[in-house]
Formats: C-alpha cells, structure tokens, sequence
C-alpha cells in the first residue's frame, strides 16, 4: 500500500528573495541564509488552487490510472467555496468518470498527510481501485509582515494504490494538540501567526512522533528551507549536511506550498539524490499548524524513479519569470481581489507552458478552460 506516482507543479512566476529584502530594509543574508529561501513562487492570474491540482496530475495520470481512480481528495487551506468541494472542479477537469466520490479536507498543511493515510485505507478495502490525492494551496501572509518571506504556491498530485510504482508507506505515528500558533479565522484574508510558537510546536511534536531510526534521508514539512536544519537537529539520527541540503534544495526556490511541502521535500530527494535509492527507506515528517502532527516511512520499490515524471519535475525551475517588486505587488494584490470576486475576466493571460486555467468567474462559480 502506499504511492504509485507523484506529480507536482509549481506557478512559472517567483519572486527573488533578495528583491524582497531590498524592499523591506533587510539584510538579503538573513533570508537567504537564516531562512534560507533563495526564491519564492507566485499564483499567476489565471491560475488558483484548482488550476494547479490539474496541472500536477496531468503529469502523471494515464487513461489506464483515470479509469482506475475511485475518489478523489482535495486537500487544501486555500479554499474557495464554504460548501463546493474544489475536488468537484478538479475531477471535471481531469474528465474523471461521474461515478468517483469526491470531497475537499482541511488541516492546515497535514491535510495532504491525513488524506493519504485515509486513501490508504480505501485501497485496502478496495484492492483494485486507486485514489488521487490532491493538495494544492498559496500561502499568502500580506505585506510588510515577519511570513512574507516564508509564501509559495503550487500543488502535488499522490495516485494511491494497493502495488505502488513508487513507495510502500509505514503505519504513521500521529500527535494533536490545541495549539494557536497558526490560524486563519473567518473574518481574516490571511493567517494569524504566531511564528516561534509555530516551530516549538513543530520541533515538539517531531520529537514526540519520530522513530529514533537512523534513515538516509529524512523530508519533513518545509514551511521555509532551513526548517529542515531546525527539524534535523532534533531527530536521533540527524542526516550530514550534504543529505539535509538534498532535502530542502526544491522547497528553497518553491518557498510554502503548505499541504504539498512535505512531498516536494520528497521530490527534492528523488530529483537530487546521488544514490540509488531502490528498497531505501526514508523518514517522513509531516505538521500541520494549530496542530497535527505524523511521522511515517516511505520504502522506495525496484524502479521507483517510474513513479515520477522527471522531465516535468526539472521543468519546474526552467524558464521561470523572475518578479520585480512592482510587479509582485500587483500580483498579490490581483491575487486578493480575484479570491474575492463574484465576476471577473481572466482570459487574457494565458502563458506557454499552462493546459488548464481559470478563464472567469461568474456569480461566484469558477470557469476553467483546457488551453492544450
Ligand atoms: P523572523 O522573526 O523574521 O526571523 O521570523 P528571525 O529573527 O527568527 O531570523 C530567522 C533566521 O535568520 C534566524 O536563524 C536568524 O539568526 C537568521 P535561526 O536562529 O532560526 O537559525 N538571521 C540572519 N542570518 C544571516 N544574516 C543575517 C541574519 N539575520 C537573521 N543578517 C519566521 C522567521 C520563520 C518565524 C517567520 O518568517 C514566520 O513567522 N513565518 C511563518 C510561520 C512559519 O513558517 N512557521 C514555521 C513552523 S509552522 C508550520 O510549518 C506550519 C505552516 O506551514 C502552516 C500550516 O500548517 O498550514 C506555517
């Protein structure tokens, strides 16, 4: 039981953490050296949490896994609708067939994490079904504020199946606690952060669940990149900072992608690897602020690079549009707008590499249109 394949896909637009320092009067070595983030990804116009689930499982679904699919998952913090599940949009766009159950879940960045350990579940009453995970979010903190630096975008897409192509997953071990150290109540546009609190818990809560095993590598939640030295340092057998860099390198130049962070933690790894990772079994730290917290393992299959789509994985830093501050600003501030919209236009925008955008809303309903 575990993941068969594993996609992702990050927005072509980011925004360099240095130009964001120079603007904010901050030493550009405190961001790319303490927090360690060197670029950070930024929603386009034409694209919203929908847009890049589709995008993600375009890379890796076939006709053959489409018709194998039984439900599908949304796992998001970036909701759109209080009642219509983002997952209705998705599995449409996708052209998945009617007869496939589809919900949306929330639990800060853990709901990728739950839903997973939930398809799983699935899987194993139904052997000869799949199904598709989705967790796809924007982290937006607002301007001038101590999240800026630590935003992102993007979207992973999991099939889970009953003989995965990638990896076996362990049986996870799970904390919760009350915590307010990050929250979005419903009368805010953006989260309410508590930021040191937020990673005492998470050190916390890491310490509470992992296995006290040594792994070759460990991927965890990487809210910003050097997470994973904070996250390191408390495990028993902390990895060498060759293997740590491995860890974080993707999440560096992606920033949050809140519930897809900890599997393009697991890109990164896969992607910039210099072992053969075949039977490896690597360490997998997943958190959720407000809190939940899962350490599990993944033990990679023969073959497991078959898995991925590489090609689309190293497309994700190719070709990328680097942001004036300017243009940032706009960007964000289109961003919020848009969230907010009951009607608005958005067919003028479509770039190159896109398959699947928002082309408009109406009354609030989200139009979505395959460009490819
Ligand atoms: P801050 O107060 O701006 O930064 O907040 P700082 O003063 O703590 O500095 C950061 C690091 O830069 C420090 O290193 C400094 O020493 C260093 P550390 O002590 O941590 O090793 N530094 C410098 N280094 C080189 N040259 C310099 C320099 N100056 C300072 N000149 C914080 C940082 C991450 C707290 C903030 O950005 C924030 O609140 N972010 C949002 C919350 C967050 O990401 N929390 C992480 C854990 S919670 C989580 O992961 C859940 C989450 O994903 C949400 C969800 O579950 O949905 C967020």
């Amino acid at each position: 039981m575990g993941i068969d394949k594993l996609g992702c896909y990050v927005p072509k637009t980011v925004l360099p953490l240095t130009t964001l320092a120079y603007a904010r009067g901050v030493d550009p070595d405190k961001y790319t050296k303490g927090i360690g983030q060197v670029e950070m990804a930024i929603i386009s116009p034409n694209e919203d949490v929908v847009t890049m689930a589709v995008e993600a499982a375009h890379t890796i679904l076939d006709e053959a896994d489409k018709a194998s699919i039984d439900m599908v998952l949304f796992a998001t913090e970036t909701g759109l609708d209080y009642s219509k599940a983002a997952a209705i949009y998705a599995l449409d766009g996708l052209g998945l067939p009617r007869s496939t159950r589809a919900l949306e879940l929330k639990q800060a960045c853990y709901a990728s994490t739950g839903a997973m350990f939930l398809a799983m579940d699935y899987v194993r009453a139904h052997p000869t079904k799949k199904v598709l995970v989705l967790s796809s979010d924007i982290a937006w903190y607002g301007f001038e504020n101590a999240g800026e630096v630590t935003q992102g975008a993007g979207a992973i897409a999991m099939l889970i199946s009953h003989n995965p192509r990638l990896g076996v997953i362990s049986e996870g071990l799970k904390t919760v606690r009350n915590e307010k150290d990050f929250y979005r109540p419903l009368f805010s546009k953006v989260p309410l952060v508590d930021g040191k609190l937020s990673i005492e818990c998470y050190t916390d809560m890491l310490k509470e669940v992992e296995d006290h095993q040594p792994h070759l590598y460990t991927c965890f939640h990487l809210p910003f990149a050097n997470m994973a030295k904070k996250a390191n340092s408390v495990l028993s057998y902390p990895m060498d900072e060759p293997h740590l860099n491995v860890v974080k390198e993707l999440g560096s130049v992606v920033g949050n992608i809140y519930n897809g962070s900890l599997y393009l933690s697991l890109l990164s790894v896969l992607m910039h690897a210099q072992e053969d990772l075949t039977h490896h079994t690597l360490g997998m730290f997943a958190y959720g602020s407000g809190a939940m917290a899962e350490y599990f393992t993944i033990t990679l299959q023969d073959n497991y690079m078959q898995g991925i789509h590489l090609d689309s994985l190293k497309s994700i830093t190719e070709g990328r549009h680097r942001l004036s501050m300017d243009e940032y600003q706009t960007m964000m501030k289109h961003y919020e707008s848009k969230e907010y919209a009951s009607d608005i236009d958005l067919s003028d925008h479509v770039q190159p590499h896109q398959t699947f955008v928002l082309a408009s809303i109406s009354n609030g309903h989200r139009n979505y249109k395959k460009v490819k």
